[in-house]
């Protein structure tokens, strides 16, 4: 089983592109993970970029998201909500056709320095993925919190958290086996 990775922070240095780097090695037996070109390669979203045709980096980031059985997104929490960038990216992934985030088994989770751990974005970015009807898992839901605390030089290394992850790693390969045979048994 493939699933893809959308991070939401571009900077070197970041706690959730650690997390995310993370989840291969804490995921079920028989899943891969690829982690998706950086949401900074997309430009910002405009209508006219658009109309004189779909920029090479929107459309490979969309055909990957098509091909993987699941998407999870890793991502900070900016100002109470989603980086501004990984907004962009949604915006711009809704406008492919077909659409690919639409049904695609989605796992969401965020790291920060703060005790909320990205909580509130997380919420924003629920929001806007019933737009594009993705099929976002519920519960159980991470949240890195002092996220500082747990990721050093790069690595996930609070085994508490480990742990938890890879709890809700193995919900979510059971999420999206379910929903692979719902869609087999609908064809
Ligand atoms: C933040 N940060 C932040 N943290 C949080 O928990 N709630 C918030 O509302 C905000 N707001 C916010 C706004 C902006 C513009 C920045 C740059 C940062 C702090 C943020 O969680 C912290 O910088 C993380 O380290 C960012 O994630 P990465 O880059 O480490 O993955």
């Amino acid at each position: 089983m493939k699933w893809v990775v959308l991070v939401g922070s571009v900077r070197s240095g970041s706690f959730n592109a650690a997390l995310a780097r993370a989840l291969e090695p804490l995921s079920p037996d028989g899943v891969s993970i690829e982690i998706l070109p950086s949401v900074a390669e997309m430009p910002i979203y405009d209508g006219d970029i658009e109309a004189a045709g779909i920029p090479g980096q929107v459309s490979s980031v969309g055909d990957k998201v098509r091909a993987a059985d699941a998407l999870v997104i890793v991502t900070p929490e900016y100002n109470y909500s989603v980086p501004g960038g990984l907004k962009n990216a949604i915006d711009w992934l809704s406008r492919l056709k077909p659409q690919p985030l639409k049904g695609k088994p989605t796992l969401i989770m965020s790291a920060s320095p703060s005790t909320m751990g990205g909580a509130r974005s997380q919420y924003h970015l629920r929001q806007v993925l019933v737009a594009v009807d993705a099929d976002v898992m519920n519960v159980p839901e991470v949240m890195v919190a002092q996220a500082h605390t747990k990721i050093a030089d790069g690595t996930l290394t609070d085994q508490g958290t480990r742990d938890f992850v890879a709890g809700q790693l193995a919900a979510f390969h059971a999420f999206v086996r379910k929903a692979k045979a719902g869609e087999a048994a609908e064809a």
